[in-house]
């Protein structure tokens, strides 16, 4: 198993002056000023049907950038015969042959297309330059290169032998085709969850979400140029329901590699288990759905850090990070050096295009989230038990622009410190100092989903109790830090409770559940 090691692709700082920089404005511009036209990728075809939708910026949703086409039954019928067509055949490739696609397809990431992606996700997702370097390109390179070194770790685990009989295993794809559906936030997942599953040597049909298709069809030619076989990713566009229903009623679903809301996970669920009886073997079912992220502080805990982990945590990227904070827990005698500092740090974050890269925040995704966002907003300005302590402004027209915003609550169960909103706004509730115990607890039993948290404390006793308090309320658990920002090679992604099936993603054990392990004994 000798593979080139995998080591995390460098964030470029994007300072002003730099090559960079201009490089990735160039590109931005040239992108916003032209039309794009996404095809349904389905074997070696590139089918425009005529069917088409119109692609924007967040920022700026009257400004198209482009048209992506869409499926509709006997294309998505025959996306999945075109990924079974080629199964045999990517399945009898050697696993080297398989990783050196990958392997080359970050390396064009890393090089002639990492101002291509990075442009791609700040026009169509609306991130800033920074948040586009971190995602859909480092994290997307590191996706691609830990993966082949997690699939060897996995190919050298062989159990026990003796001198009269061998025993292996053969680490072999499923039976069937995967189907990947991917979300709108994350280019590096979009891109991580099909070609982690095709790595392992299955057959994907993959659905982007459609505010993301503009990116997704810079991946697709990524992994074209990088060399994979026509038929091994097939890429469709269209309505989601149809396209779901068509491929969970297939009897060859041998997979489904989900992130997205916990709703539709729990539909993908449920019609597979009405189909239940009609698939040629058991379909597995892997998903990161959704969060209601926190943050707790022991009074113990530097005020200035707490702050820095709000505004970070909860509002880069407009707060529509799977991970970000969205409840914070603070002692009274905290609370108001962290507003304070909160305020500072705020006042300072500008809100704009991603083109001027001086801003840190944007717009959010769309009109639906906006709205209910502003909906949360009003509401909190109207209710006995909340009030609206920084931002609360919002503006819809010319890009869909919320303003990072603070809600206290004396509520501990207000709406906002259990709905998961997907968007700039925070909610802290303020406990007495003396309460640290209940406030644990507290967290806890709110915690319908488990994805991420964060504690901050000096106190090591402190940081133990939430350690053991929280051991089942996040999946990914920080001390003294943000709860965003997982590095693939370094913290496997992934909650349990509401938020999936905690297959930590960038992780030997989530291609693990792309394997059908064969047991071979030989007696000699
Ligand atoms: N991996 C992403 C993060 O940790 C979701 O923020």
């Amino acid at each position: 198993f000798n593979v080139p090691k995998a080591v995390n692709e460098p964030v470029k700082s994007y300072a002003p002056g730099s090559t960079e920089r201009e490089t990735v404005a160039n590109a931005y511009k040239q992108m916003w000023n032209s039309q794009v036209e996404v095809p349904i990728y389905i074997g070696n075809e590139e089918i425009k049907t005529g069917d088409t939708k119109t692609m924007s910026a967040p920022h700026d949703h009257q400004h198209v950038v482009g048209i992506y086409h869409q499926a509709n039954r006997e294309l998505v019928e025959k996306a999945i015969a075109s990924a079974l067509e080629a199964r045999a055949k990517w399945a009898s490739l050697s696993w080297e042959h398989r990783a050196s696609i990958f392997l080359k397809a970050a390396e064009l990431l890393a090089g002639p297309y990492r101002a291509k992606i990075n442009a791609a996700t700040m026009i169509a997702q609306s991130k800033t330059i920074h948040q586009a370097e971190i995602d859909a390109a480092c994290e997307l390179i590191d996706f691609l290169r830990y993966n082949v070194e997690f699939m060897t770790q996995i190919y050298k685990d062989q159990p026990k032998s003796d001198s009269s009989m061998w025993n292996r295993v053969e680490y072999r794809p499923l039976e069937g085709f995967v189907y990947a559906i991917t979300p709108f936030n994350f280019t590096a997942i979009s891109g991580n969850l099909p070609s982690s599953a095709a790595l392992m040597g299955n057959v994907v049909v993959w659905k982007p979400a459609a505010t993301q298709v503009y990116s997704a069809n810079v991946i697709m030619q990524v992994f074209k140029e990088a060399g994979l076989p026509n038929g091994v990713i097939n890429m469709i566009t269209g309505d989601s329901g149809m396209i779901s229903d068509v491929i969970l009623s297939n009897p060859h679903l041998a997979g489904v590699h989900f992130t997205g809301s916990t709703g539709v996970f729990n539909d993908i669920w449920k019609t597979i288990g009405q189909n239940i009886a009609s698939y040629k073997t058991y379909p597995r079912i892997v998903g990161e759905t959704g969060g209601k992220d926190f943050i707790i502080a022991h009074p113990s805990a530097n005020a200035k850090q707490v702050a820095t982990g709000i505004s970070r945590g909860a509002f880069e990227f407009q707060g529509q990070k799977c991970s970000a904070a969205s409840r914070v827990y603070l002692p009274k005698s905290l609370w108001a050096d962290v507003k304070s500092f909160l305020e500072a740090d705020l006042q300072s974050m500008k809100m704009g295009s991603p083109e001027d890269m001086s801003n840190f925040i944007t717009a959010v995704i769309s009109e639906a989230s906006f709205d209910k966002l502003a909906r949360y907003i009003d509401q909190a300005k109207n209710d006995s038990d909340a009030e609206v302590v920084i931002g609360g402004n919002y503006d819809k027209s010319k890009g869909y622009f919320i303003e990072p915003t603070v809600i206290l609550t004396t509520n501990p169960k207000y709406a906002t410190m259990e709905t998961e909103l997907f968007g700039p706004v925070v909610t802290i509730y303020v406990y007495e100092d003396a309460q640290w115990q209940e406030a644990l607890k507290l967290v806890d039993e709110t915690s319908e989903y488990a994805l991420t948290g964060a504690v901050f404390s000096k106190c090591r006793y402190a940081i133990e109790e939430a350690t053991v308090a929280l051991q089942n309320a996040a999946g990914n658990f920080y001390i003294n830090d943000k709860p965003t920002g997982a590095v693939v090679g370094m913290q496997p992604f992934g909650g349990a409770r509401g938020s999936g099936t905690n297959d930590k993603a960038g992780s030997a054990q989530n291609l693990l559940r792309w394997a059908s392990v064969r047991t071979i004994k030989e007696t000699f």
